[in-house]
């Protein structure tokens, strides 16, 4: 027997979990006896290495190593030179991480894993889930389902907790943040309304504090750490390790070492909380306004989950208890809790195909309903001003699956194919949303008539918000096909196959 596993493939560290036999999720640890697993990736000789390992030559062999890939998932420009002459695309970086996780999920179970849950940022598009998918599938695991992070953390804590009402998962990862309003009642939890910045994490708050030690470590006659090389990636270490300490005390002393120059330095936590108030702000304003559209007050709050390691610093907890008027919930595991939701999801996924009996929270079933993160759309001129607008078909926050009907009618006579042009965003303004399909719009062919005949095209969501596109002759009242929408931002279907026939012959440590 196979099994399907939970994974949380984060920006800094990923874990592994399945549904155990007492029906409880639990975190499965690695091959190095860990719960975590950095994700990290160290290219030297002949075989990739992962984990610790590679974390720890970051500082040492920073050209041969890669840290943080998942801020670079639906990149379609981004490329990791290895000094071997081989060339990475993000997918393919993160399927070394995959692979590396399955083969130590498939020690720790004792059975093949094939398949996988993996979790994604609430807030990631369509290219960065598709990124996502290709990157299990290079690692040949199938991904059955992409699911929303903040939505794994509030099931695993609805199921271990029983608790019903209505929930905000604040989520701070190494590289992203997500806020998700979510209600629990019985065994159903229905998304309200979800947001975030995919480039707001620890790593923000790290460079803050990367700057400050440079600047202190210069003024005392050092050279410039911020080198793009093996100085910064040392002072990167330092300050994430400062960071680390001021959750816990007030002053962390550091020592910084240059080319010609060792110093300690103090920084104390007020020093550090200052300089990234900013970011603290962000994270609150979007907060707010995730709130303002599930239509909330602080008030409707009844808890609120603090996910991500990054919620470890006191500043975050104070920040959100002070906006909604008391204390928070203390009792989750910031680290493994998403991975226990997805493992919660894998096992639903089992129990539909094979009869496994589904997991209930208080004698209910579990129903998950999700919502939309970006708006779907397409650009048409506005008749009033004459202008080219973004005008979007289905709104961000819609419940998934989701399909709107939009109308169009040819404008020549025997016109023999009609161009179908799809954008993520919810702006009217071109300029700020992305054109998925960019100069390659989805061309359908479709029967020669006068100018004028009506063609009908669905924008479509499915349950992993990938895009699709359905088209009908509405003349003949014929369906002329169901078509997955290619994104620019995303490997082809022949480049993720030889991608993943490379990786079946490469071994990871
Ligand atoms: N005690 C601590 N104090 C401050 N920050 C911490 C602490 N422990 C961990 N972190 C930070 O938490 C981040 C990692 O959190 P987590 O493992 O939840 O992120 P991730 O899942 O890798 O990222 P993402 O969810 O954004 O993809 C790092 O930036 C790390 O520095
Ligand atoms: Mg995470």
């Amino acid at each position: 027997m196979s099994r399907i596993v939970g994974i949380d493939l984060g920006t800094t560290y990923s874990a592994v979990a399945v549904v155990n036999e007492f029906d409880h999720p639990e975190v499965l640890t690695n091959r190095d006896g860990e719960s975590i697993t950095p994700s990290v990736v160290l290219f030297q000789g002949d075989m990739p290495l992962v984990g610790t390992v590679a974390k720890r030559a970051a500082t040492t062999a920073p050209l041969d190593v890669v840290e943080f890939v998942k801020r670079a998932m639906g990149d379609a420009s981004w490329r990791f030179d290895a000094t071997d002459g081989r060339t990475y695309r993000p997918e393919e970086v993160s399927a070394l991480i995959v692979k590396r996780l399955k083969e130590d999920a498939e020690l720790a179970l004792g059975v093949p894993v094939t398949e996988a849950v993996i979790t994604v940022p609430a807030y990631f598009d369509d290219a960065q889930r598709q990124a996502t998918r290709d990157a299990g599938r290079i690692a040949g695991v199938k991904v059955v389902r992409v699911l929303n992070e903040p939505t794994a953390a509030a099931i695993a804590y609805g199921l271990s907790s029983g608790f019903n009402g209505t929930i905000l998962v604040y989520d701070l990862g190494g590289g992203t943040f997500d806020v998700t309003i979510l209600r629990i009642d019985g065994g159903s939890f229905d998304i309200l309304a979800t947001g975030g910045d995919r480039n707001l994490g620890g790593f923000n708050w790290d460079g803050e504090l990367m700057r400050l030690l440079n600047e202190r470590y210069t003024a005392a006659g050092g050279e410039d750490l911020l080198d793009g090389g093996e100085l910064e990636a040392g002072l990167r270490e330092r300050a994430a390790l400062a960071k680390h300490s001021l959750s816990s005390v007030e002053r962390a002393r550091v020592v910084l070492s240059g080319n010609t120059m060792t110093t300690t330095l103090e920084v104390s936590r007020a020093d550090f909380e200052s300089i990234t108030s900013g970011l603290l702000s962000r994270t609150r304003e979007m907060a707010e306004m995730v709130r303002d559209d599930a239509g909330l007050t602080w008030d409707d709050i009844d808890r609120v989950l603090l996910v991500g390691g990054s919620t470890r610093m006191p500043m975050v907890r104070r920040m959100v208890e002070n906006a909604i008027g008391r204390p928070i919930e203390r009792r989750i595991h910031p680290d493994e809790i998403v991975a226990l939701g997805a493992a919660v999801q894998a096992r639903l996924v089992e129990s539909e195909r094979s009869g496994v009996p589904n997991l209930t929270v208080n004698g209910n079933r579990i129903k998950v309903g999700d919502v939309t993160s970006h708006g779907l759309g397409t650009f048409a001129i506005n008749p009033n001003t004459g202008r080219l607008e973004n005008t979007v078909i289905i709104p961000h926050n819609t419940k998934i699956p989701a399909k709107h009907p939009s109308y169009f009618t040819t404008v020549h006579d025997n016109q023999l194919e009609i161009d179908v042009e799809v954008t993520i965003g919810d702006d009217t303004d071109p300029e700020y949303v992305r054109n998925a399909t960019g100069d390659k719009p989805l061309r359908v062919r479709i029967p020669a008539y006068p100018a004028g005949a009506p063609i009908e095209v669905i924008y479509a969501y499915d349950i992993d918000q990938t895009v699709f596109v359905e088209v009908n002759d509405l003349t003949a009242r014929t369906s002329l096909g169901t078509f997955e929408v290619p994104n620019i931002a995303n490997m082809s279907r022949s480049q993720v196959a030889d991608a993943a026939n490379k990786m079946r012959t490469t071994e990871v440590g």
